[in-house]
């Protein structure tokens, strides 16, 4: 399978740091953040990527990511989202070429995580899945709402509800077949009125034609996006560090 990995946005709640450069190369412990995406999609067994990116550092990533070879990577493309703000599905539409057809793991780039998904990988076969996390802060994410009856079912999924109906987050990793590019072209730029292109009406689209499967995500998950959980993370991974 392939992969996608969204580095886009302006990554403004991390000013002045993103004045300097991409919030996605900017250092989480030792290593620019989206080495983590990077890392985990190759211990997927994923080693063909396209990065999606934007915004006025787009450059930078040549340079860093250069050809992948020394990241495990053995084929990088670079796609640029005319509009850093399109949202993350508008960011997913630039990979249906790239996708060929197949199914594809997509990945933000601002996620880390030590979990193994290759055996989700591996026994993909059509709709999509996404892995949840149980967080305590529910209200920064996209949110599982389950069946009150069957717990393991979900009914919808909420993009950061005042009330959540659940402490399950939806985590920056889903696996999707080609239909994704089908749904993308009915999202509704106004869907929770931020001007956005949401991945969460995308999975709602998947869960009305009982194509959503979930799973849900083991060890240490966090994204890097705020200045709290770029230096959550960084602990994380340093004290990671020091275990070996
Ligand atoms: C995005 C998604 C949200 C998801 C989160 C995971 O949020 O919209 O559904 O839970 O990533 O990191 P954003 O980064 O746009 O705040």
């Amino acid at each position: 399978m392939k992969g996608v990995i969204l580095a886009g946005r302006l990554g403004t709640r991390l000013y002045p740091l993103t004045h300097v450069t991409n919030k996605h190369l900017l250092p989480v412990y030792d290593k620019p953040m989206i080495f983590y995406p990077i890392k985990t999609l190759v211990d997927a067994g994923i080693t063909e990527v396209l990065i999606v990116t934007s915004g006025p550092h787009v450059g930078h990533f040549l340079g860093v990511i250069k050809n992948g070879k020394e990241l495990g990577l053995t084929h990088v493309e670079y796609a640029y989202q005319q509009k850093p703000n399109g949202g993350i599905a508008d960011a997913l539409a630039l990979a249906k070429d790239f996708a060929d057809s197949e199914p594809i793991t997509v990945i933000l780039g601002d996620n880390t995580t030590d979990a193994n998904i290759k055996k989700a990988v591996s026994s993909f076969k059509d709709g999509a899945t996404v892995f949840l996390r149980e967080v305590p802060d529910p209200k920064r994410f996209g949110v599982a709402v389950f069946d009150q009856k069957d717990k393991s079912k979900v009914i919808r999924f909420d993009e950061k509800p005042k009330k959540p109906e659940s402490n399950m987050a939806v985590t920056g990793l889903y696996i999707y077949d080609s239909m994704v590019f089908d749904y993308i072209n009915k999202c509704d730029p106004n869907y929770i009125g931020r001007g956005e292109l949401e991945i969460t009406q995308v999975n709602n689209f998947y869960i009305e034609a009982g194509k959503m499967t979930w799973q849900e995500l083991n060890g240490f998950w966090s994204d890097a996006g705020t200045i709290e959980t770029l230096f959550l993370a960084s602990s994380h991974w340093a004290s990671k560090d020091k275990e070996k």
